[in-house]
């Protein structure tokens, strides 16, 4: 049952994305993806072509698939007939929803690539010939199995790569320097060559969740040289351990739904930009979590639900929301987890910054003991 201001909850579980994209840290370089912004990012192609009809079962043979949907010729210079070309943008290439087997030859001057949704299957170098100037390629939701390594070097600009739901089974090598955000979710990855990332300096995105990712195919090294990474996601995946060397600067670290057992204690230490940490859906236990090892000051939010835990683990008064439930914690004393001396409290600037605490699926019951209501004044909701 819900207690306290618990009307509250809804609220501010809408307020969450508002409050998520406000605290992204802006850097030197623009760190936003160029679709979004309203005079730069070209709108979908006006009007749809006719979805096509999906077969009930998914056709097993390349054969099966439906055929590509090409237009007729283009009056615009180079525009490939399996795609469309808009005039107010002429810097996109259109051709997502297309039935297609392979990448079109990219015009030169495209910069945004479109591609999602579609029957590719291998990506080769030859129609990327011309295209020096894309910075974004979305080729999510298709059947990449093999990227020729000489794809990337006709593109070094490429800024963005996204290649999530797909079938590949490791990272591609040669990846561009100047990338920023990788997205390869939803893949079969389990390689991850040796140095794959030792280059990518500029690389502020990670996302490798969903994939078949274990402790032993990731190198020791193999974030080190990530000197930008802010968002590393490997949840989904088989790691019986936390990642190492994960670069310091990262902001955001999700690894929910795998099989880890413990962090080594001071595995935190250093990190001073962490705000988000996912680790719902794992394996800790007391004697895995350190009690000390999220007295990170950085921290807003922290997700541990779905494990082993019957102590609750140290917290900063930083800390803004957090998910322990689904654990096994039997007792709840508030001047115990209480990040804060209870008898100098009155200001509230100073009180805990905690609003929002989950505790249901664990041995309490209501009501929440009053000296939690009287550390947490923040609190808006809390589930127990
Ligand atoms: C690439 O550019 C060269 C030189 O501008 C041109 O001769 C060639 O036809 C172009 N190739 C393709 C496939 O567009
Ligand atoms: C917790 O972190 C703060 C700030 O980083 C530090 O000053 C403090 O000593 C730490 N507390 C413990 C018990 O490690
Ligand atoms: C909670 O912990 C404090 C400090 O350890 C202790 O003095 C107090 O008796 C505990 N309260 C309950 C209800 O067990």
């Amino acid at each position: 049952m819900r207690a306290g201001f618990g009307s509250y909850s809804l609220l501010l579980l809408l307020l969450c994305p508002v409050l998520l994209a406000q605290r992204t840290p802006q850097r030197g370089r623009p760190r936003k993806p160029p679709r979004p912004t309203a005079t730069r990012k070209p709108p979908h192609p006006p009007p749809p072509p006719p979805a096509p009809v999906l077969p009930e079962v998914e056709p097993a043979e390349p054969t099966d698939f439906p055929p590509p949907i090409l237009n007729p010729p283009s009056p615009f210079d180079n525009c490939p007939r399996e795609c469309d070309c808009n005039p107010m943008y002429p810097n996109a290439l259109y051709c997502e929803n297309r039935n297609l087997r392979r990448v079109p030859q990219i015009p030169p001057d495209t910069h945004y690539l479109y591609l999602r949704n579609n029957y590719i299957d291998e990506v080769t170098a030859e129609p990327f010939k011309n295209a020096t100037d894309l910075k974004w390629v979305d080729l999510a939701n298709n059947r990449l199995r093999r990227i020729d390594r000489e794809v990337f070097k006709k593109i070094p600009n490429l800024l963005y790569l996204y290649m999530d739901r797909n079938q590949l089974k490791e990272i591609p090598n040669d990846l561009p320097e100047g990338l920023e955000q990788l997205r390869v979710s939803h893949n079969q990855i389990s390689k991850i060559p040796p140095g794959v990332f030792s280059k990518m300096g500029h690389l502020v995105l990670l996302d490798l969740h969903h994939n078949r990712i274990s402790d032993g195919n990731l190198g020791k090294n193999a974030f080190k040289d990530l000197k930008n990474l802010m968002q590393l996601n490997l949840a989904h995946n088989i790691l019986r351990k936390m990642p190492n060397n994960v670069p310091h600067n990262i902001f955001q670290l999700f690894l929910d739904r795998n099989n880890i057992e413990d962090i080594p204690q001071g595995y935190f230490n250093h990190f001073n930009n962490l705000a988000f940490i996912r680790l719902n859906y794992n394996q800790l236990s007391d004697k895995g979590v350190p009690k000390m090892v999220f007295n990170i000051s950085s921290l807003l939010d922290l997700h541990l639900a779905h494990n082993k835990l019957s102590i609750v683990p140290h917290i900063t008064a930083h800390l803004e929301h957090l998910h322990l439930n689904h654990n096994q914690i039997e007792h709840l004393n508030g001047t115990e987890i209480c990040p804060f001396d209870m008898h100098a409290r009155h200001d509230m600037e100073v009180a805990p910054r905690l609003r929002y605490l989950r505790l249901d699926g664990n041995h309490l019951s209501p009501p929440v003991p009053m000296d939690v209501i009287n550390c947490f004044r923040h609190l808006h909701s809390i589930v127990i």
